[in-house]
């Protein structure tokens, strides 16, 4: 299956042919530290909270995000489930202190569980979306659903999500819109079997002019 090319020491993978389990680990192992969504919806059976890695910002104008939801044993996420009913969420970052409260909204709880209370997360109101929002949690972005999107043979689905709303604990961010990135602690995922990394081994690198890359290449 592996096909090593001993000149460049690269050993290549066709994903045609591979089982989606290795494909899976390919994808949750290469890319990698992943953000992570904490995603709470209000549904028929009421709220939910679940972490979502596949993850990422996407636009600006419009604030745009989104998240890809995989199925379970061949049945809808309850996230995806109570968005089908009501287009609105709330994505949380989840600081490495809130490491284990996240992973307890990762079980497979019964429809119908509110996964931020079995996780003792204290939720307020959201401003202009009806799903709570987690306050111990240092980023909420109250989300608009935009488009949701099936993808791939055994479908996932992207949600893609318009922030109408940001909230931070106070201090996070500065008078010029800064993000505080030590304060905040976001905690990444490695691979889907449990791997985690934090934000705390930080370097500062400014984007360069051609005239700046250009001597940095000849060096
Ligand atoms: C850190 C982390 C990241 C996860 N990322 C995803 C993901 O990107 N997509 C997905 O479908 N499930 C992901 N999961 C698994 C879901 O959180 C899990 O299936 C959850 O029970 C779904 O809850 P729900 O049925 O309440 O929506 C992740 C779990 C953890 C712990």
């Amino acid at each position: 299956m592996d096909d090593l090319d001993p000149a460049s020491g690269m050993v290549a993978f066709d994903p045609d042919g591979m089982s989606v389990a290795d494909t899976y680990k390919l994808m949750t192992g290469s890319v990698v530290p992943r953000p992570i969504a904490l995603v709470s919806t209000l549904g028929p059976s009421g709220p939910n909270a679940a972490p979502f890695s596949f993850f990422n910002a996407v636009a600006v104008d419009p604030p745009t995000l989104l998240f890809s939801v995989s199925a379970r044993d061949g049945a809808e996420k309850d996230t995806l489930h109570n968005i089908r009913a009501l287009p609105e969420f709330v994505v949380h970052i989840v600081g490495a202190a809130l490491a284990e409260q996240m992973n307890i909204c990762a079980t497979g709880f019964a429809r119908g569980t509110d996964e931020m209370a079995e996780a003792g997360f204290r939720t307020a109101p959201s401003r202009k979306v009806r799903p709570p929002r987690i306050v111990d949690c240092p980023v909420q972005l109250e989300c608009r659903l935009v488009q949701l999107l099936p993808i791939g043979r055994i479908p996932y689905h992207l949600v893609i999500g318009e922030v109408v709303q940001f909230h931070y604990q106070a201090g996070l961010v500065n008078d010029r819109f800064h993000v505080d990135a030590g304060k905040l602690d976001a905690l990444g995922r490695l691979a889907g079997n449990g791997g985690y990394a934090r934000t705390t081994d930080r370097f500062f690198m400014p984007m360069l002019s051609v005239d700046e890359a250009r001597a940095k290449r000849r060096r």
